[in-house]
């Protein structure tokens, strides 16, 4: 049985007055684990207004030295954060992360006990040509043959023509697609493979929320712009209540 997550992903925006109303409302997370993903320099404040489940949206590939304005994933895990999203579509578009970099970034998160919330999905330009499979085979293999994956990873699924868009994939496109990702963890991780949470991302709103959370491989969701506004965010969690 995989415990649902909803997960926010507030990228470069809010800040501390938003930090302190959301912080003041009541969660339900009788049925879904409601993880934060904030602007790092948000997460001891967040802590210590009592959110728990806290994600960084990245982390270094080093340990520690000289690599001025990075946060290490020591740090990290020493004010309380417990996940790291990674490799977010943003990231590796703006930031020019590849694989490469990534695996040594999760090396750093399970050396520190973190987890990853490990993003992968498809450009609009793999999607038209019918390049999906490759595209998530591309970015998903270098990270399983590491053998960076265990019970607590997780998966984010967010095709890039998704994000932002109003064009949230399809039901049947996205359960397709997570089937098909949760096969290739298989290849690898047989035992483990069931248990892993697969979140679909993409223009998730509370009123497409209930009917993608029905695909059978989608085990809840990581949100940007609705995760912004209280009710929004209450709003996609009860969906799927
Ligand atoms: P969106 O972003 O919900 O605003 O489409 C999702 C994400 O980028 O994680």
């Amino acid at each position: 049985m995989r415990t649902p997550i909803v997960a926010a992903n507030w990228k470069m925006n809010g800040n501390i007055q938003l930090l302190e109303s959301f912080a003041k409302q009541s969660w339900n997370t009788r049925s879904a684990q409601v993880i934060w993903g904030l602007p790092s320099i948000y997460l001891v404040k967040a802590k210590q207004l009592g959110l728990s489940a806290l994600a960084a949206q990245d982390v270094s590939a080093h340990e520690k030295g000289a690599y001025t304005g990075e946060l290490s994933a020591e740090m990290l895990q020493e004010v309380g954060c417990e996940y790291v999203i990674l490799g977010h579509s943003e990231r590796r578009s703006y930031h020019q992360e590849d694989e490469a970099l990534l695996v040594e970034k999760c090396k750093q998160l399970k050396k520190q006990g973190l987890k990853a919330i490990y993003c992968i999905g498809e450009s609009l330009e793999e999607y038209e040509n019918q390049q999906t499979d490759e595209a998530l085979k591309r970015q998903l293999d270098p990270i399983i043959e590491a053998g960076l994956l265990d019970e607590q990873s997780v998966i984010a699924y967010e095709p890039v023509w998704a994000i932002g868009t109003g064009n949230t994939a399809t039901l049947k496109y996205a359960q397709t697609v997570h089937a098909k990702i949760r096969n290739m963890l298989k290849e690898k991780y047989a035992t483990i493979a069931p248990s892993i949470r697969i979140l679909y991302g993409g223009s998730v709103k509370a009123d497409n929320a209930s009917q993608l959370f029905s695909g059978e491989d989608i085990d809840g969701f990581l949100v940007g712009g609705a995760s912004l506004e209280i009710q929004s965010f209450q709003g996609i969690i009860e969906a799927i209540s």
